[in-house]
């Protein structure tokens, strides 16, 4: 049973980013959260950050998983690409943010990602992704 994470652009400054929004959680720490919960859940984790949008596609295309979570960050509003690779390839794909996408600026309200996405959780804070692993292990034993 394997997961992968995505984290898409600028979440590598979480921490010191905007923490009003995003709050003080570090990305490795947030990354040490979801390796230790999947390993309570008996499933193998693969994070993976980055700030490039073609690199997130081959990574979707590329790396062996059951169940995609991703937050595709910026490219969320933006990224046919990203969509595409999901559909593409056609895993179950969870998909997060850590604020509320639809009480924000409208640009944000729309995703390109949530049409292909089995569901999305979004507002609840760096909190949403461990929701998204314990999904994740219902969806592989379903
Ligand atoms: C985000 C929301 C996006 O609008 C923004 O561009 C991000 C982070 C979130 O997790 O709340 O970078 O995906």
């Amino acid at each position: 049973m394997k997961i992968l994470v995505i984290h898409g652009p600028n979440l590598n400054l979480l921490g010191s980013r905007e923490s009003s929004i995003y709050g003080n959680m570090t990305l490795a720490d947030l990354n040490t959260q979801i390796h230790d919960l999947s390993q309570t859940l008996e499933m193998d984790a693969e994070i993976f950050q980055s700030n490039s949008e073609g690199a997130i596609v081959d990574a979707i295309q590329a790396k062996e998983y059951d169940v995609l979570i991703i937050n595709p960050a910026a490219y969320t509003h933006t990224s046919v690409a990203i969509r595409d690779a999901i559909s593409a390839v056609g895993k179950p794909v969870i998909e997060v943010h850590i604020s509320n996408i639809f009480k924000r600026e409208e640009f944000r309200q729309k995703s390109f990602v949530s049409g292909v996405a089995i569901g999305q959780i979004s507002g609840l804070g760096t909190e949403g992704y461990l929701l998204a692993v314990r999904a994740a292990k219902k969806i592989i034993l379903q």
